[in-house]
């Protein structure tokens, strides 16, 4: 898979989005591929963390929207499923850097990472419901209980965009860096956990996510049905069209 590059040096598992010439969109391929990727780090004794990162000036465009188009995602054994629930269900580690944009599930991902370091350029924006589209993979819950119900909405209803320094702010990332200095960071900390007992790492892992994690799957489950429905909605038709034609969606006819 040319798009998702893998490597474990060093006791971590590094999964690279690599398609620039579309600003990482992720199709279907692409999150079997880092779901596979995940499933790997899992099983080797020597991976002590997990490390996600983009292209420099590119983390991810989000969901690729033709795929949306020609494949939408169906249901719990859909791929972009299979990616997320490997990342929940990881009990290793899990470190993102992030530099330039991280749109749509490219900020819904860092939810459910462990540590999250972004670039003074990062633009994050979960633009779903100007996409015709709803909050996915609980982030309806997170968000809000992360920034409170006000700056929720400013992300989530009005999809507004928003920089590293308030993603640090929020409590989405730990730190905000100089762009280059994003991934040594990140590497550096997922490389502290080589020094840690890996038992223990994953047992205050579990026990961090335990008390939320019902929820968290209630809200994922109700999230995905709407979504799904969304998706082949005709509000969602007209957006994916204009985004093709470059142009602004027109909702007034609805
Ligand atoms: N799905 C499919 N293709 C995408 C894409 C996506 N999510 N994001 C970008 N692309 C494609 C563009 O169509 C374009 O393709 P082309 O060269 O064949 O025309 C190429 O990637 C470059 O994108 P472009 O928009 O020209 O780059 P930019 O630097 O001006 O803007 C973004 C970058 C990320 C701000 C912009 O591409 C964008 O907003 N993308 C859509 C984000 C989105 O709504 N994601 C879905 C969330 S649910």
């Amino acid at each position: 898979m040319d798009h998702i590059k893998t490597a474990v040096v060093n006791g971590v598992a590094t999964i690279e989005i690599a398609r620039p010439e579309k600003k990482n969109a992720l199709t279907q391929a692409m999150y079997t591929a880092m779901a596979d990727a995940i499933a790997a780090a899992l099983a080797a004794r020597e991976v002590r963390a997990v490390l996600i990162t983009g292209q420099p000036g590119i983390f991810t465009s989000g969901n690729d929207i033709e795929d949306f188009v020609q494949r939408p995602p169906q249901g719990e054994d859909s791929p972009v499923f299979r990616f997320m629930r490997a990342l929940l269900e990881c009990d290793k580690p899990v470190v993102a850097a992030v530099t330039g944009a991280a749109i749509g599930i490219g900020t819904t991902m860092l939810l459910h990472c462990d540590f999250v370091y972004v670039a003074d350029d990062a633009r994050l924006a979960m633009p779903f419901v100007g996409l015709a589209l709803v909050p996915e993979y609980a982030s309806s819950l997170l968000v809000p209980r992360l920034m409170g119900q006000r700056k929720a909405a400013e992300k989530l209803l009005l999809g507004d965009p928003f920089s590293g320094a308030e993603a640090v702010e929020c409590g989405i990332a730990n730190a905000v860096l100089p762009a280059a200095e994003v991934l040594p960071q990140a590497r550096r900390v997922a490389e502290r956990f080589n020094a840690l007992p890996p038992g223990a790492v994953r047992d205050a892992k579990a026990l961090m996510h335990a008390p939320h994690r019902e929820q968290i799957l209630q809200v994922i489950a109700a999230e995905a049905e709407i979504f799904g429905r969304r998706l082949r909605s005709p509000e969602a038709m007209e957006a994916f069209q204009a985004f093709f034609q470059k142009r602004a969606p027109d909702y007034g006819k609805f």
